[in-house]
């Protein structure tokens, strides 16, 4: 297994490999960049098919979050811990337990948080090691599940895809088709059918699926065809790699903006979709609401209406991008890409003039 050869290494400034062996616990803790603040990123736990795997995923995801709270203006870097989940039976408080400890030693250079396969009870756990943990909605003051604040943030950039694709300002009347019914989505979907919005649905759990037949007069379809039907928008709010070079040939919409992580199967896939006269919301853009909940959850300064105000300015971020894609002849996705990295570049050399003057 190589790591600064890897593929998907992006100047990581470090790559913890986490043993405990008493309780079985294999880990990666990745920190992409601190240039910003303290690399956050949640833990994600899976069975991994092999060690090159779980790398692929620590050192992919951790760059994510360093451009997502780059471009969220949040004093936060990127980082991303994966543990492997061992074969067979297991003592999982003790093994989060360790985790905890490996989290501790990095002295809050690192703050964890919860991500697919791990929940607001193990964040609890791995708390009783260190305090460089979020997303513990038990205590009071503290932000909670940040999915609402998600949806807040998607609603806020489908508004903004929808006025500068279609030059409307309301939903009122468009076809929206949500991909996944899950905690984001079904907050969406709340807030696009007050707005007038006809909603067209697929999800793997029937009964979500019925609820919003039932709910919002939703048009169900099957799990194939929801990223062919013609709509005004699709949002993608299950899987990643949803956008592909097979997917995007038969996407019938102007506008692509949902909550899904890493959208696009590849980096070409953001010129396809342009080459297409498809207008792509980036995935980290818009989808920085829960991040922006969790980011004055991590500084204990969680105040609802300075979050929900930072939430909604998403659309605002979103529209400069477009703007700025159109006028360079660039992808949004790229733009994107170039901004969160001009930012990190900048924190980065200012850090090292500030420590060079110290
Ligand atoms: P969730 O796990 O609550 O919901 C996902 C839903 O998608 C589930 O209902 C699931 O049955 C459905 N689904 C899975 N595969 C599907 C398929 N092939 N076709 C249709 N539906 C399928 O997840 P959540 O929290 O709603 O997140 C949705 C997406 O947004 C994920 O990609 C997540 O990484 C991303 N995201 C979520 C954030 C949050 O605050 N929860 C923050 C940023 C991104």
């Amino acid at each position: 297994m190589t790591v600064f050869s890897a593929a998907d290494f992006s100047d990581h400034e470090q790559v913890v490999f986490v043993r405990d062996a008493e309780t079985g616990l294999k880990a990666i803790i990745a920190l992409h960049s601190t240039a910003l603040g303290p690399a956050a990123g949640g833990c994600r736990m899976w069975r991994y098919a092999s060690e090159e795997e779980a790398l692929r995923d620590a050192l992919r995801l951790s760059r994510g979050m360093s451009l997502k709270n780059a471009m969220a203006d949040l004093a936060l870097g990127g980082g991303k811990s994966v543990i492997m989940a061992p074969e067979g039976s297991y003592d999982r408080p003790a093994l989060l337990r360790a985790f905890g400890r490996a989290v501790n030693s990095l002295g809050g250079r690192y703050i964890t948080a919860e991500d697919v396969g791990t929940s607001v009870a193990d964040m609890l756990v791995i708390r009783q090691e260190t305090a460089h943990v979020s997303g513990l909605n038990s205590e009071p003051g503290k932000g909670g599940d940040p999915s609402p604040y998600t949806a807040l943030g998607v609603y806020s950039g489908i508004k903004a895809s929808v006025r500068h694709k279609l030059g409307k300002d309301s939903l009122a009347g468009l076809t929206i088709a949500v991909q996944g019914l899950g905690n984001v989505g079904r907050h969406l979907c709340t807030m696009l059918h007050r707005d007038g919005a006809k909603l067209i649905v697929t999800d793997i759990a029937q009964d979500r699926v019925k609820s919003a037949v039932d709910a919002w007069g939703a048009k169900a379809v099957g799990l194939d065809e929801i990223l062919s039907v013609e709509a005004d928008v699709l949002a993608p709010c299950a899987l990643g790699a949803v956008l592909n070079a097979q997917t995007i040939d038969t996407l019938n919409v102007p506008v692509v903006a949902g909550a899904a992580n890493n959208q696009l199967a590849t980096a070409e896939d953001g010129e396809r979709l342009r080459q297409r006269g498809i207008l792509y919301a980036p995935d980290y853009v818009i989808n920085a609401g829960g991040i922006i909940a969790v980011s004055h959850e991590i500084l204990n300064q969680f105040d609802e209406p300075t979050v929900i105000a930072k939430v909604e300015a998403i659309g605002a971020r979103l529209a400069g991008i477009f703007s700025q894609a159109d006028k360079e002849g660039q992808s949004t996705a790229a733009v994107a890409d170039r901004l969160a990295e001009e930012k990190i570049a900048a924190a980065r050399k200012s850090s090292t003039v500030a420590s060079r003057a110290a």
